[in-house]
């Protein structure tokens, strides 16, 4: 078997979150090396008690360490009305284990991960963007020990949050431009693919029957309100995941990738610069479209492989 790629997940578990971290811990070609916690979708406590029930729910013994509570600057702001105000609400999990969180803030724990380890690690966030900024601000000796940046975040048009911004992004808008700005190479899996990437009933129903996490995941999904069971629940984190393990289902095109801050109506949108209109080098490989079908059929099998 070859080597599995080593990766660190940031999130803030989150339902579609779930879904993502259940792929990429029974992926094999995968190796999670750590789970860091920013808030996003709820608060840090939340979150991080969320990814802490998760890996009660699979038996898993891999590093958690807590970030950010607050972005950079702006107010938080939640997604409690997509997740419910647990952040995972519609599955009865039992209380994970708090003595497995680690004593080292996050960005420390990113730090001491990327700096030990022999072979560089991609760096997969999947919630707001504040954890990784830190890191890249306080310990700028670590880009070179981050393969790529694989991000689900922004769009190329309109947003899920902000008229023009997606979630992850308009949460903390200062802390994506100093990731977008690194230097550290990025792909961006955004809403012009998360758009597209659904699970219907009827794949929900097939979801159920494959194994206890299908069970949790149809459960889960009672609850998720992003798009809607009829017109298909959007699984936008597992888009980031997908890049990993099956790139080819995607459309992906080099741009420079800037991201407002200023816009009193457009703060948090990135600016996908497709055309080259500011005369700037490409700083991110954007997904710019996803083969629905190809996305479904591997998201089937991956639940599959869970336990
Ligand atoms: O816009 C979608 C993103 O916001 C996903 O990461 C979802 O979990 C929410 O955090
Ligand atoms: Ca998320």
């Amino acid at each position: 078997m070859s080597k599995k790629r080593p990766i660190i997940i940031d999130t803030d578990p989150g339902i579609d979150d779930a879904v993502a971290i259940a792929i990429a811990l029974f992926s094999e070609e995968l190796d999670v090396k750590l789970f860091t916690t920013v808030a996003g979708n709820v608060n840090l406590e939340k979150v991080t008690g969320n990814m802490l029930k998760l890996l009660k729910f699979w038996d898993k013994s891999i590093p958690v360490a807590k970030g950010a509570n607050d972005p950079l600057i702006r107010p938080a702001i939640d997604a409690s009305d997509i997740h419910g105000s647990s952040g995972m609400d519609g599955y009865d999990f039992e209380e994970g284990d708090t003595s497995i969180v680690l004593s080292d803030h996050a960005v420390n724990a990113m730090y001491k991960t990327l700096m030990n380890s022999e072979e560089k690690i991609t760096i997969v966030p999947i919630g707001p963007l504040t954890n990784i900024a830190l890191l890249l601000k306080v310990y700028p000796e670590v880009k070179a020990k981050i393969a790529e940046i694989v991000l689900m975040g922004g769009s190329t048009s309109r947003g899920n949050k902000g008229v023009m911004s997606e979630f992850n992004i308009a949460v903390d808008p200062e802390a994506a431009k100093i990731v977008f700005s690194s230097g550290v190479p990025i792909v961006m899996a955004g809403l012009d693919v998360g758009w597209k990437a659904l699970v219907f009933p009827e794949d929900s129903a097939k979801i159920k029957t494959f194994n206890k996490t299908g069970e949790m995941i149809y459960s889960l999904f009672q609850k998720y309100r992003s798009g809607g069971l009829k017109n298909g629940l959007r699984m936008y984190d597992s888009c980031a995941i997908a890049y990993l393990l099956k790139p080819e289902m995607y459309q992906v095109v080099e741009s420079f990738v800037d991201v407002e801050l200023a816009g009193s109506l457009t703060a948090g949108t990135t600016v996908v610069d497709l055309k080259g209109y500011l005369k700037q080098p490409a700083n991110a490989l954007v997904c710019v479209d996803i083969n629905p079908e190809m996305f479904k059929d591997w998201l089937l099998e991956s639940l599959k492989k869970c336990q």
